[in-house]
């Protein structure tokens, strides 16, 4: 899940898509990849109190990335955690021979053992993000739905593009993903209509509705396929993850 933008909806994609491809019966793994520790907290995990987080097993000589791996309340869905340790990580992993690969290093061992790994990227283009970008199949983007979205995606998608011809040639956008959608709004709608007519089809059919049930959710520590599993939010996400399964995007 990448976005240099801040508050796109990055972090409630990665929770809420992990959630749905989980009810779906999908084995999935969330890593936290920002040192706000976004998605920790919003799956329940104080990370600000652990000593092994991702950042640990990113620094470690020989990394057991098992022992950072933890459940959460939903079944089916694990999470590795982060917090604002990771930060010192950008700076120490410069020195670091295949500094790019330290991520992919660590999740290599259990690869296989879900159907899907989910990274939520803090919002920047630094050596982190490569370092995802680097590990992952595929670059979910989420675009909130207002006039300036758009400002920066051809610097990411530049930056996807140098990462998969320097780095990881299987790399591919999933696709872009309109957040924040209120149908009620002329300017919704308008630039809905530029960003399908900007991008195509790499423009995911489902759209996420701007609903304060997402921050509730967060709030209560919860997807909102528990905290409210039948308002529209949560069939916005089980319709994106269906969307993925269909395309062939996820197993
Ligand atoms: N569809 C939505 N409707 C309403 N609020 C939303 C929606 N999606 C996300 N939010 C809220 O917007 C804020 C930013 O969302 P989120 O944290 O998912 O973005 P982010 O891209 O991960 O941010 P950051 O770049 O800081 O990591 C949060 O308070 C979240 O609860
Ligand atoms: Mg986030």
């Amino acid at each position: 899940m990448c976005n240099q933008k801040g508050g796109v909806g990055k972090t409630t994609t990665t929770i809420n898509l992990g959630a749905t491809l989980a009810e779906y019966g999908r084995k999935v793994l969330i890593v936290d990849f920002d040192p706000q520790g976004a998605a920790s907290a919003g799956l329940g995990v104080a990370a600000h109190e652990l000593d092994d987080t991702i950042y640990t097993e990113l620094m470690a000589a020989k990394p057991d990335v098992h022992q950072v791996i933890r459940e959460t309340g939903v079944p089916n869905l694990d999470l590795i955690p982060a917090n604002i340790d990771l930060s010192a990580a950008e700076v120490q992993l410069v020195n670091e021979v295949a500094r790019e690969q330290a991520l992919g290093r660590v999740l290599r061992p259990i690869t296989d053992d879900y159907d899907v790994i989910l990274i939520d990227c803090q919002p920047s283009l630094g050596l982190l993000t490569v370092n995802a970008l680097t590990a992952a199949h595929g670059v979910i983007i989420p675009l909130e739905t207002e006039f300036f979205a758009l400002r920066g995606v051809a610097l990411l998608v530049e930056t996807i593009d140098k990462v998969r011809d320097r780095l990881n040639p299987r790399l591919h956008t999933d696709g872009i993903l309109a957040t924040m959608y209120d149908a009620r709004t002329l300017h919704s709608r308008e630039v809905l209509a530029r960003v399908r007519e900007a991008f195509g089809d790499t423009v995911f059919d489902t759209v996420i509705t701007r609903t304060v049930k997402f921050p509730d959710a967060s709030v209560a520590t919860e997807p909102i396929t528990t905290y409210a599993p039948n308002h529209a939010g949560a069939y916005n996400y089980r319709k994106l993850a269906r969307e993925l399964i269909s395309r062939g995007d996820v197993a």
